[in-house]
């Protein structure tokens, strides 16, 4: 049978693209070496490895901000070398969202305006940036904090907040440095859920973690070893 030309399955668009990236420190220690894998929309990949491998640094050129010292690092077809601070900048803002293990929350402002920052930069009204963070804190269940300040909310709530947060601008790309570190396990488990449904809009995932049960929950896993990408799965 012939299937139309636009209901054939498409694989999944490629969002971050790694070609053999060095990374370098004046040290002349080499933290990555050669590194290359590419990251698509709507997966999810873990990144694992013991202690002082180099996976912060991978998160960090991955998300515009950090450099590496060679290769090629293109983020939706767009090559990264050759851009100006600024435009690096404004691609990070548009098409990046990260989510720390520490939460990162901006402490003098409520739950809802936290949620709203990243929307800032779009020019939208100051309605309608609350409006699109009030619907994002109710994906992450939390419509009854919304003016709540950082320091009342408890560590689930606060990293729920960041995921909101995360998420709001529809990015294309979630970078998540041991985003359940600091949480018991049924609230890391709510906070993968969330982290985990951007699949759903699109997002390619990216979870760096120490945690097994974390890391099996996500399509692919890479393994770093003293600066070299291995993949597991
Ligand atoms: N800005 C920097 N300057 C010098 N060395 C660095 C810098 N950032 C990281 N490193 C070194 O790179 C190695 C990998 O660090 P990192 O990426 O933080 O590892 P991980 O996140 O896997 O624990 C470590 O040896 C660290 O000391
Ligand atoms: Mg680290």
């Amino acid at each position: 049978m012939q299937v139309p030309v636009e209901s054939q399955p498409t694989s999944p668009r490629i969002v971050a693209s790694l070609d053999r990236i060095c990374r370098s420190f004046a040290s002349d220690q080499r933290v990555l070496s050669d590194v290359s894998f590419d990251l698509r929309s709507g997966e999810s990949t873990a990144i694992v490895g013991p202690s002082g491998s180099g996976k912060s640094t991978l998160l960090g050129i991955l998300g515009l901000l950090d450099e590496p010292t060679s290769g090629d690092y293109a983020v939706n077809g767009l090559h990264t070398a050759g851009l100006r601070d600024r435009e690096r900048t404004r691609l990070r803002r548009e098409r990046i969202a990260f989510v720390f293990q520490a939460f990162h929350l901006v402490p003098h402002l409520t739950a809802v305006e936290n949620v709203a920052e990243p929307l800032r930069i779009s020019g939208r009204s100051w309605q309608d940036r609350r409006e699109r963070a009030a619907a994002e804190l109710s994906r992450v269940g939390l419509p009854h904090r919304a003016w709540a300040r950082p320091n009342v909310l408890s560590g689930g709530e606060q990293q729920r907040v960041a995921v909101a947060r995360a998420l709001v601008a529809a990015p294309d790309l979630l970078l998540c440095d041991e985003p359940t570190g600091n949480l018991d396990s049924r609230n890391a488990s709510r906070v993968l859920d969330l982290i985990l449904g951007a699949r759903t809009r699109g997002c390619a995932v990216v979870v760096v973690t120490h945690d097994p049960s974390v890391a099996e929950r996500c399509g692919a896993e890479l393994v770093v070893t003293d600066g070299r990408v291995e993949r597991r799965r």
